[in-house]
């Protein structure tokens, strides 16, 4: 959560809930979390147990980016996973909200050391994907908008006829499954999703990247991987700080599997047997 260091894979322990159980990740989708495992057997299983989980999905997040349609970008690799949990306010305190303005994302990036054009580059990442009704819903209940297209807010009333429905939409109205520069094209049409994301807009100190970043799809490209760059670079665990993950969502010393395969091993070894 405070960084690149898969606490975000880890479930809850029978000491408390985990990032992963905090509200603000909830929908995050369950697939994604065993995609994740997936490929961390597949690599283990060629090369044993040397490539972190951070390192995998600082990987997978390059790698749908590319498939999508956006840039390639190389990832610096060498993280190690986190031993600790995140609590539950620590997700609060790090997380940016989609109801926050402009000044809050600058704000809370900042706090990670990315600057004004990284925060508005990384917005860009909601090219694709959907959102959660409960996400948006403060902006067309009690009062609308104003700062929503009207034919566009009408559209997201059919969707989500309740402030509290749990139904979804996508979040780049012109390409949704495309990375794009369209979602720039979206909030110059005053058709962004979120506060946070149609604020960049409205801001004057953001309005002229989203200009940019609108007429030029190379130039978002080119700032995007910039910035998933040093993004991916925050908070890190290298070197013998914190450990590979025998299983993502567990730590190791959390691990009955990888307990009995290290106790099987040793038994080996020692040419005796188990039973
Ligand atoms: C200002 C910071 C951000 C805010 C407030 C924010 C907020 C959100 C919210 C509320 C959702 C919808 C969750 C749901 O209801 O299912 C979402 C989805 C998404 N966000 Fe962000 N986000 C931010 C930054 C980012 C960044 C930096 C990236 C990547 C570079 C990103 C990529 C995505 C993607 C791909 C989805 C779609 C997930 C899916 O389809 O399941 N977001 N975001």
């Amino acid at each position: 959560m405070k960084g690149c260091d898969g606490s975000v894979l880890l479930d809850g322990s029978a000491a408390g809930p985990s990032e992963k159980s905090a509200i603000p990740n909830l929908t995050l989708r369950k697939q994604a979390f065993k995609i994740v495992d997936d490929l961390r057997r597949r690599v283990h299983k060629e090369c044993g147990r040397i490539v972190s989980c951070s390192d995998i999905v600082a990987l997978s997040a390059r790698d749908s980016v590319f498939l999508t349609g956006g840039p390639d970008y190389a990832v610096p690799l060498g993280r190690r996973d986190g031993l600790n949990f995140a609590t539950e306010a620590d997700t609060f305190a790090n997380l940016v909200g989609p109801s926050a303005n402009t000044t809050t994302v600058l704000v809370r990036f900042a706090a990670k050391k990315l600057d004004t054009v990284d925060s508005v580059a990384l917005s860009g990442g909601h090219t694709i994907g959907i959102s959660h009704c409960p996400a948006f819903t403060d902006r067309l209940y009690p009062t609308q908008d104003p700062t929503m297209d009207k034919t566009f807010a009408n559209k997201l009333k059919v969707v989500c006829p309740a402030a509290d429905t749990n139904s979804t939409t996508d979040l780049d109205i012109r390409s949704p499954n495309k990375f794009d520069n369209k979602y720039f094209v979206d909030l110059m049409n005053r058709q962004g999703l979120f506060t946070s994301d149609q604020d960049l807009y409205t801001d004057k100190r953001t309005r002229g990247i989203v200009t940019d970043f609108a007429v030029d799809q190379e130039l978002f490209f080119e700032k995007f991987a910039i910035a998933m760059v040093k993004m991916g670079q925050v908070d890190l665990l290298t070197g013998t700080q914190g450990e590979i993950r025998a299983n993502c969502s567990v730590r190791n010393s959390d691990n009955y599997m990888l307990l009995k395969e290290v106790v099987e091993l040793e038994v080996e070894e020692m040419g005796l047997s188990m039973f």
